[in-house]
């Protein structure tokens, strides 16, 4: 019998200005990156995950896609393909995985989402963000 030891998470209230402490294997992301709207939340937010992520840390986002809503809750939000992704990323983080998912929401509407699963070559490649 294999017994995994018990996971430890974090919930952080603002990604942008969280400073992480230790480093983390794995980073999940549902529908939070797609409201970061201008280059320079993006940049933060690219800083903080590289600060958070050990190296081969799995990373799992999922944002709006092309063809979902353009907007959530009165906010604006940017849409992605995976091949959006990988390229905001940038060269340090490679897409293992990608999907779309057809979600519908409590009241009945239909969000596509573009999800994407990469991992985290600590060390490779420059910021782009
Ligand atoms: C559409 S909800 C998604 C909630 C949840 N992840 C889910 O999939 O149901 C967007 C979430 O993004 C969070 N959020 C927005 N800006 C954030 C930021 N700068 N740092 C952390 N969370 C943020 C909001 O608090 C909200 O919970």
């Amino acid at each position: 019998m294999v017994v995994a030891p018990p996971a430890s998470w974090t919930a952080c209230q603002d990604v942008l200005s969280w400073r992480p402490e230790r480093s983390y294997r794995v980073w999940h992301d549902r529908a939070v990156f797609h409201f970061l709207v201008d280059d320079d939340q993006r940049s933060a937010y690219l800083t903080t995950a590289r600060a958070a992520l050990a190296p081969d840390a799995r990373v799992v986002i999922g944002t709006f896609a092309p063809e979902g809503p353009e907007s959530c809750s009165g906010l604006s939000v940017r849409r992605y393909a995976p091949g959006d992704l990988e390229v905001v990323f940038g060269p340090g983080f490679e897409v293992v995985e990608h999907r779309r998912e057809e979600h519908h929401t409590p009241g009945g509407a239909l969000q596509v989402f573009t999800w994407v699963a990469m991992v985290y070559l600590k060390g490779a490649g420059a910021p782009r963000a």
